[in-house]
C-alpha cells in the first residue's frame, strides 16, 4: 500500500473508532462544521467551485492536540447543509512529513487547485517549510503536483516561518499573500506573483516595515488574506505576540484587518489602523472567498491556538468553525453579517413586541433553549445597563451574561458563570445610541453575537449544562423598551 493510502486509512480508522464516543457528546453542534473526531483548526481552501461551496480544514484525526495535520473537507450547496466528504490531503510526502499546513483553493480553468504549506521538522527539530499544490477534477479526490514543492525557500531577509498561502487571480495573473517573519522576528505578509501557479516571484512586503505602526506588531503573522471590498483593499492577518491593551488583544493571538489600497507593482499597501474582527474569546485564522453572487464570505476557526482544554476533549474532539459571514465595508470598517441562507434554518417562531422593562429582570414564555437564533431590538430609555442572560440554570448557578453598559459605552460578554470550560470577560466599545440590536446564534456550546447589524461580533464557546435553558432580559437603574424579540429554534 502506498504511504498516502496508508495514512488515509489510519485516519478513517480513527474516525470510525471514535464515532460513538464523539456522537455521545451533548456539546456536538447542530449547524456548525466540526471535526468528525480529533482536532480542527484553521479553515482552508474556502471556495465556490462549479456551483458548490467547499471548505477544508486543518485536521488532526488522532487526538485533540495539535499533531500531524491533514486537510479535512466539507462541501455545501447552500452554506448551511454541509456534507463531510472525508479527507482531502494526507501528509504523505517528504515535503509535508510533519503536516499539510494551511492554504487556499483556486479554480484553475476547471481544476480545483489547493495551494498549501508542507511542514517539515528535520532531525534536529528545525522547521522547514514548502509551498505545494494539489489538484482535483471532481473537487473531491486530490493529486499532489508531481513537481512539488513549487516554493522551496522563503525570500532573503525572512525566517523559515513562512506559511499559509492565500491565492487569487487579478487581470490574468495569480497573486499569493503569505505569512512571514523577518529575521528580526517581526510578523510580515509578502506578496508574490505567478503566471501558472508553479513559478512564483516576490513582489514585495505588503505591510510591515514602516507602514502605519504595523512594523512592530507581533513576531509572526499567520493566515493572511487580501481582497477587494468596495474598491478598497482589505488585508486580514492573524498576528502572534501582540500584547493586550485595555479591552483589545486579550486572546492569546488576534485576528484582524487593515483597510487601504494595495499597489500591485510594489506590494506596498497604504492603510489605516489594525482592527480586530471579533471581540469574543474564540476566533482565529479567518479565510474569505467570493461567490457567484459577488459576496465576500468569511469563515473562521472558532478556537484558538494553545487552548486545548475544552470539555469536549473527553469525548474525543475539539473546536469548530464559525457560521459563514458576509463582509461589507462601512466607512473603512468591515461589517460582518450572518449569510442570508441562515434564515432557512429558522423554525418555531416565538415573538414579542414592546415589552417595557423597568429596573427588573424578566422571562418570556417560550423564549428559552440551547439551539436557537434570537433577534432583539432594544429601545434605550434611561436604564444604565441592560441586556440578556442565556443558558440560565434553575438554581441560578449558571448563566451567560451579555449587556450594554451605558456609562462605559461598552458591550460586555461575561462567561464566568457559563458552566464548564474557560472563563473570562470581553468588552468592546459601541456607540450609545437610541437603539441596540442583537442577533444571537446559540448552538449547544457555541455562541455568536452580531451587534447592530454586524458592527461588532462576539464569538465564543461556552459549556453550560444541558438543562440550563433559561433566558432572562433585564434593565438596571431605569428602563428600556424591548421593541421586538424573535426567537427561532434552528
Ligand atoms: C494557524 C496555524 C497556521 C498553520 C496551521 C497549522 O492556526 O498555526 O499558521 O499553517 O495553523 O495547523
Amino acid at each position: 500500500m502506498n504511504k498516502n493510502n496508508e495514512l488515509m486509512n489510519k485516519a478513517y480508522d480513527a474516525i470510525q473508532n471514535n464515532k460513538d464516543l464523539v456522537n455521545s457528546d451533548y456539546y456536538r453542534l447542530k449547524y456548525h462544521t466540526m471535526p468528525p473526531t480529533g482536532l480542527l483548526n484553521d479553515p482552508n481552501g474556502f471556495i465556490q467551485f462549479k456551483g458548490e461551496y467547499h471548505v477544508f480544514y486543518q485536521f488532526h484525526p488522532f487526538g485533540t492536540n495539535h499533531g500531524l495535520k491533514y486537510w479535512g473537507h466539507y462541501k455545501s450547496k447552500d452554506l448551511i447543509n454541509w456534507d463531510d466528504t472525508g479527507i482531502a490531503l494526507a501528509p504523505s510526502e517528504w515535503y509535508e512529513s510533519h503536516g499539510c499546513y494551511s492554504g487556499s483553493a483556486v479554480d484553475d480553468n476547471g481544476i480545483l487547485t489547493l495551494v498549501y504549506t508542507g511542514n517539515v521538522k528535520d532531525i534536529d527539530g528545525n522547521r522547514e517549510t514548502y509551498q505545494c499544490l494539489a489538484m482535483s477534477k471532481d473537487g473531491i479526490n486530490f493529486e499532489k503536483y508531481k513537481d512539488n514543492p513549487v516554493i522551496h525557500n522563503q525570500p532573503e531577509g525572512y525566517t523559515r516561518h513562512f506559511r499559509d498561502p492565500k491565492v487569487w487571480r487579478k487581470d490574468g495573473i495569480w497573486y499569493m499573500i503569505i505569512g512571514a517573519q523577518s529575521i528580526k522576528e517581526e510578523g510580515r505578509a509578502l506578496l508574490l506573483k505567478s503566471e501558472n501557479l508553479k513559478n512564483w516571484n516576490l513582489v514585495g512586503e505588503v505591510s510591515g516595515s514602516n507602514i502605519n505602526g504595523l512594523n512592530d506588531f507581533g513576531f509572526m503573522w499567520e493566515c493572511p488574506d487580501l481582497f477587494e471590498l468596495d474598491e478598497k483593499d482589505v488585508l486580514i492577518i492573524s498576528p502572534q505576540g501582540v500584547k493586550p491593551k485595555g479591552d483589545l488583544y486579550n486572546n492569546i493571538y488576534q485576528s484582524g484587518y487593515v483597510v487601504g489600497k494595495l499597489d500591485y507593482e510594489s506590494g506596498n499597501m497604504k492603510h489605516g489602523e489594525f482592527i480586530e474582527l471579533d471581540r469574543g474569546f474564540e476566533f482565529y485564522a479567518p479565510q474569505t472567498t467570493i461567490d457567484d453572487k459577488g459576496r465576500r464570505l468569511l469563515i473562521a476557526w472558532m478556537g484558538l491556538p494553545e487552548e486545548e482544554e475544552h470539555p469536549t476533549t473527553e469525548k474525543g474532539w475539539i473546536h469548530a468553525m464559525t457560521i459563514p459571514r458576509v463582509l461589507e465595508l462601512r466607512e473603512n470598517k468591515v461589517i460582518q453579517k450572518p449569510v442570508e441562507e441562515m434564515k432557512k434554518l429558522r423554525k418555531d417562531l416565538v415573538s414579542y413586541n414592546n415589552v417595557e422593562i423597568n429596573d427588573e429582570e424578566i422571562t418570556l414564555e417560550n423564549i428559552s433553549g440551547d439551539v436557537f437564533e434570537i433577534e432583539a431590538t432594544f429601545e434605550v430609555k434611561d436604564a444604565k445597563k441592560f441586556g440578556m442572560k442565556l443558558r440560565c440554570s434553575k438554581d441560578l448557578s449558571e448563566e451567560t451574561l451579555m449587556y450594554y453598559d451605558r456609562e462605559d459605552r461598552k458591550f460586555v460578554l461575561d462567561r464566568n458563570k457559563s458552566g464548564k470550560g474557560y472563563k473570562g470577560i470581553r468588552k468592546c466599545y459601541i456607540e450609545d445610541k437610541k437603539e441596540l440590536k442583537l442577533n444571537i446564534f446559540m448552538d449547544t456550546s457555541s455562541l455568536e453575537i452580531f451587534i447592530n447589524d454586524g458592527e461588532e461580533v462576539f464569538t465564543s464557546r461556552i459549556y453550560p449544562d444541558k438543562e440550563s435553558l433559561g433566558i432572562k432580559i433585564f434593565a438596571n437603574e431605569g428602563s428600556i423598551n424591548l421593541r421586538e424579540i424573535n426567537k427561532w429554534n434552528l
